[in-house]
């Protein structure tokens, strides 16, 4: 059976949700699904906005077929090449042997590579700028390179102002019925998995991101269809100015993200006692993570979040304890930046972990380190508590400055 939306009163909303998926790109958990959105225009011309996964083909092809009903499909636009969004092209065609692709320059190589498809005379290459009339409705074309990926384009539909984002303003998370964001609470809701999306799948490109938002704010734009998540219709300038936050690497959060690695207990005990510390001096929004118990996704979106870090690991074989080091490189890969930093070591004969962690955050931007190669040696003894009320005093100082 067909389960569709209707967004506007000619755009209806023929994606699905996915609760099955364990790993979205076979590496982020997604414990609340995710959501393919693809968007069918009913103009004079028939318009598909993008495809969607695989996985809920037979849904979407439904879909499709129930809205059009029995109208031929006209126009898909290729918005993004990622296979998330666009495994159903070779059905499309398939089902729809007349149907135009709209995409640019970058898109059609892609397909290509995806695709073993005869696409001549199948094609309509827009670039930047271009309008493109499919009856009542002019759509505008924005190219959006590397959010997410360089094809990336936004399609911008100036009759009823919508945004076709791809994956900007998308968030994990499936869909239960509701589709808009005005039908949730997505501060209390999606936030975090929106925040977790973001930072973990466009975080790096921060600069093309704002690139991009600069663009947007020359539309007039009264809603945002994106390809996962809810569609906005009201309060844009939540999810912008989270996006504008986001992508300048500024901190949502004044606050201390304790990031620590223990492999008996003696590190962990070091950070609750800094983090007893800071709650005496009167710091706010402590948040605590054991990196052995927490994915990865989860701490650089909190790293994305708080003003500041403290990341605490023991020694190992030489240098820093795994999952802390995988941790910082996926750090230095998102292009984390603009945070302060203390870091504490643990080693029983040869500590290096404090000093190598410092070093791979002097490999990022603009960070400011409070400490320098501070380590307990196996475990935490009185003779050190002056160092560590030092350091407690250093990050309570810092947080002032914001102030
Ligand atoms: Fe949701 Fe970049 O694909």
């Amino acid at each position: 059976m067909h389960c569709v939306r209707k967004v506007t009163d000619d755009l209806y909303w023929v994606g699905g949700s996915d609760r099955r998926l364990e790993l979205f790109e076979n590496i982020f958990p997604i414990p609340k699904g995710v959501s393919y959105n693809s968007y069918l225009l009913m103009d004079e011309k028939t318009v598909l906005f993008d495809t969607v996964d695989a996985a809920i083909g037979k849904q979407f092809l439904e879909n499709i077929t129930a809205v059009l009903n029995g109208r031929s499909l006209d126009y898909l636009v290729i918005n993004h090449m990622e296979p998330d969004h666009c495994s159903l092209i070779e059905d499309i065609l398939l089902r729809y042997p007349d149907v135009q692709l709209i995409g640019n320059a970058k898109t059609f190589p892609m397909i290509g590579q995806f695709f073993n498809l005869n696409l001549e005379g199948k094609t309509i290459t827009v670039k930047e700028g271009e309008t493109f009339s499919c009856g009542t409705h002019t759509l505008h074309f924005v190219m959006a390179p590397m959010v997410h990926w360089p094809e990336t384009m936004m399609t911008y539909d100036e009759t009823d102002k919508v945004l076709f984002s791809a994956d900007a303003f998308g968030t994990f998370g499936a869909l239960d019925g509701t589709i808009f964001n005005d039908e949730i609470d997505f501060d209390s809701e999606w936030l975090n998995e929106a925040r977790r999306y973001y930072t973990n799948i466009v975080g790096k490109y921060g600069v093309q991101v704002q690139n991009v938002l600069k663009k947007a704010s020359s539309l007039d734009i009264a809603m945002i269809c994106p390809l996962h998540g809810p569609i906005w219709r009201d309060n844009l300038a939540f999810i912008l100015e989270k996006y504008n936050l986001w992508s300048t690497y500024t901190p949502e959060t004044n606050g201390v993200m304790i990031a620590y690695a223990s492999m008996y207990g003696n590190t962990q005990n070091l950070a609750n006692v800094l983090a007893a510390m800071l709650a005496d001096a009167g710091v706010p929004n402590i948040k605590m993570h054991d990196i052995s118990r927490t994915d990865v996704s989860e701490l650089i979106s909190d790293t994305f979040r708080y003003s500041h870090l403290v990341l605490a690991a023991p020694t190992y074989n030489g240098g820093i304890y795994p999952l802390m080091a995988n941790y910082m490189e996926d750090m230095k890969a998102l292009n984390v930046q603009n945070r302060t930093v203390a870091v504490m070591g643990n080693g029983t004969w040869a500590a290096q972990s404090a000093k190598q962690m410092e070093a791979k955050l002097a490999e990022m931007k603009n960070m400011t380190v409070l400490t320098e190669n501070f380590a307990i040696k196996s475990s935490l003894k009185e003779s050190q508590l002056e160092e560590l009320k030092a350091i407690c005093g250093k990050i309570v100082e810092s947080m002032n400055n914001l102030n």
